[in-house]
């Protein structure tokens, strides 16, 4: 028997304005559905959000950090006030940008705040109405770098981690109030995210590839969307062996930009 596909009208996606989330702005863009945009970088995001148009979307691109939570709260409780959102993605997210040289404090603080409480911030202002009426999807993006702490981006592995674990356990204690959830865990998509990388990326996706993928994992509420298989597969290994046994070999690998 087939999945129920779910169609959603009113969309919200943060970091839209590049990479992964604009790939998947353009994926959901078309006639009949709004579209609720952000990112920091304005003129990029308006050229999204004209896009986006193009395609026959109704958008409102809005420039917020989702790091500040009153300012997420306050837009998104105004969106979903004119536009029932549907379906909130929780895609922005940094990393280290290190040049090869790791985290440093102040970097690992910004990671958790963006990557961590970011999402907390995004997902919350819409949790509660979407509670309310009993219907609702929400769709957090993690990363294979979850399924093991990795020594050359702590910071980033872990609050990856967090993400999905935080939305595994949503997707139980949400079920009953309707509300679906998905964690995205995608391997290396070509992105400004990844293009500074001075090491090899196996299986490098495009983004446009892996907006697709996500859109079908969305649209069929699957609780952990993880691609490409190949990577996923050797990350939920690594992650399942005892971390002895697999040090020596991730105190070798560079440290992610
Ligand atoms: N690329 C990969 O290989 C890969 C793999 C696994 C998971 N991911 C995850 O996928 C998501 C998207 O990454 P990407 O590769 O598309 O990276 P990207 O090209 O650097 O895009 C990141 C997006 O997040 C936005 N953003 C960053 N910090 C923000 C903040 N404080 N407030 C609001 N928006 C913010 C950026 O907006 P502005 O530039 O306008 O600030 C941009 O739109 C991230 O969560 C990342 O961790 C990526």
């Amino acid at each position: 028997m087939s999945k129920k596909v779910l169609t959603p009208t009113a969309v919200l996606i943060t970091g839209a304005s590049i990479g992964i989330g604009e790939a998947l702005a353009r994926e959901y863009a078309g006639p009949s559905r709004f579209l609720a945009l952000s990112g920091r970088h304005q003129e990029r995001l308006k050229d999204v959000a004209n896009a986006c148009r193009g395609f026959g979307a109704d958008v409102e691109a809005k420039v917020v950090d989702v790091a500040d939570r009153d300012a997420m709260a306050r837009w998104i409780k105004a969106v979903d006030a004119k536009h029932p959102l549907d379906l909130v993605i929780a895609n922005a997210g940094i990393s280290s940008g290190s040049g090869g040289r790791g985290e440093s404090e102040t970097q690992a603080r910004d990671i958790f705040a963006v990557n961590l409480a970011g999402v907390l911030n995004t997902i919350w202002p819409a949790i509660t109405p979407m509670r309310e009426r009993g219907t609702g999807q929400i769709a957090i993006v993690s990363s294979v770098a979850a399924f093991r702490g990795l020594p050359g981006a702590p910071a980033y592995a872990a609050s990856k981690a967090a993400v999905k674990n935080y939305g595994e356990g949503l997707r139980g204690w949400l079920a009953a109030d309707g509300i679906g959830v998905s964690v995205i865990c995608p391997g290396f998509v070509h992105t400004r995210m990844t293009e500074k990388n001075i090491y090899p990326m196996p299986f490098l996706m495009d983004a446009n590839k892996a907006a697709r993928i996500i859109r079908k994992g969305v649209e069929r509420n699957k609780p952990r969307i993880a691609f490409p298989w190949p990577t996923y597969i050797l990350a939920w290994l690594a992650g399942a062996l005892p971390p002895g046994w697999t040090d020596a070999v991730y105190n070798r690998l560079p440290k992610k930009d």
